[in-house]
């Protein structure tokens, strides 16, 4: 069974751990800082938090720029749900914009439709590891808080994507373009906001004024991210090696492949390709020992009954996501090609 899935964890990531565990001092400490440098380095940002997840993330994130009680915060509705918890986490709304069909990226169109006076922040995901159009959003003059939790090393106009808005969120879960098995980042520019984050993380030792959270990140964490970081073009070369030979296998295939456009060079955290019987063949895949996922379970804006998201409604109803990971093997990839080009449709000649 090829899995839809799977970390690429080494010896020397191990190792990294194994360091760790043996000097004793396995919480909070010195790896965590060098992490924070390392990542805040990597994408271009003066200072770097991590936390235990890409949730927690989100939220310190909306905390630190100030959203709270009775405050709207925007998203796209074709997400997980995270960004919806971490606002409701804050005391906040979550308002729900519709998607762009051909890149499952926040539509610009339908963000100004929600927004109101009230409106506090935009969560802006990369979905599935490629750019969404930040220049139109950071031009709605609404703070901008950059959910990277596929999308790390992705950039927009050779910029690294997680620069861009007020605040950037991360996710080091484990199937992401790095791990520490559970983790996450927020990364700023600004001091003001990096002191709230500091300040929120965790209670120890602080004033009862405000809220606090124990959402601190270990050093066996942090030191296998330090290990994986050193990785990533790697990871990401191989991803993208990948997808050109699925876009080569596929390009007769009556389906619409991901796009990547040069101006946002794409990670490739998922290759999801849009497909009319995608029930069927997702079916069919694991029947032949493939897994193939839908890569959003289902769009927010169906939990709440609510109506008018034609996109997300669309991109739910006929995406389908195929295993894409730097461990798998060339036989791998030659079995997930033939597989799916025995099941995918045909162009007609
Ligand atoms: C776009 C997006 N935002 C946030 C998260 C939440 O990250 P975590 O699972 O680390 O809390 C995820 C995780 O899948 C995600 O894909």
């Amino acid at each position: 069974m090829i899995p839809h899935s799977k970390p690429l964890i080494d010896q020397e990531d191990m190792a990294a751990v194994s360091d760790v565990l043996a000097s004793g001092n396995i919480a909070q400490g010195v790896k965590v800082n060098e992490f924070e440098q390392a990542v805040s380095q990597f994408v271009g940002t003066k200072f770097g938090v991590a936390c235990s997840s890409g949730t927690s993330a989100l939220h310190l994130a909306l905390i630190s720029i100030g959203v709270g009680s009775g405050d709207e915060v925007v998203m796209p509705s074709y997400v997980c749900s995270s960004p919806y918890f971490a606002t409701l986490h804050a005391g906040a709304v979550p308002k729900l914009a519709d998607i762009n069909f051909l890149d499952f990226n926040i539509s610009v169109e339908s963000v100004r439709e929600h927004l109101s006076e009230k409106t506090k922040a935009i969560i802006v995901p990369h979905m599935f590891g490629a750019a969404t159009e930040i220049d139109e959003l950071l031009a709605l003059g609404v703070p901008i808080v950059e959910d990277c939790a596929q999308s790390l090393g992705a950039q927009y106009k050779g910029q690294q994507v997680g620069s861009f808005g007020a605040v950037s969120a991360f996710s080091f879960y484990a199937t992401k373009m790095i791990t520490t098995g559970e983790g996450g980042m927020i990364l700023t520019n600004e001091p003001e906001f990096y002191n709230k984050l500091v300040e929120y993380r965790d209670y120890d030792k602080k004033s009862l004024s405000s809220t606090k959270y124990n959402y601190k990140m270990t050093d066996f964490q942090a030191a296998l991210g330090l290990s994986q970081l050193k990785k990533l073009q790697h990871f990401i070369e191989r991803r993208r090696q990948i997808a050109y030979a699925y876009n080569t296998s596929f390009s007769d295939c009556n389906i619409e492949l991901p796009v990547d456009n040069p101006s946002k060079k794409s990670v490739y955290f998922r290759y999801v390709i849009k497909v009319s019987n995608r029930d069927w063949v997702q079916q069919e895949a694991k029947n032949s020992g493939l897994i193939c996922q839908k890569p959003i379970y289902q769009s927010l804006h169906t939990y709440l009954g609510l109506l008018g998201y034609p996109n997300s409604d669309r991109a739910t109803e006929r995406s389908l996501s195929i295993p894409i990971y730097p461990s798998l093997t060339n036989d791998e990839i030659e079995k997930i090609t033939q597989t799916l080009r025995r099941l995918l449709p045909q162009k007609h000649k």
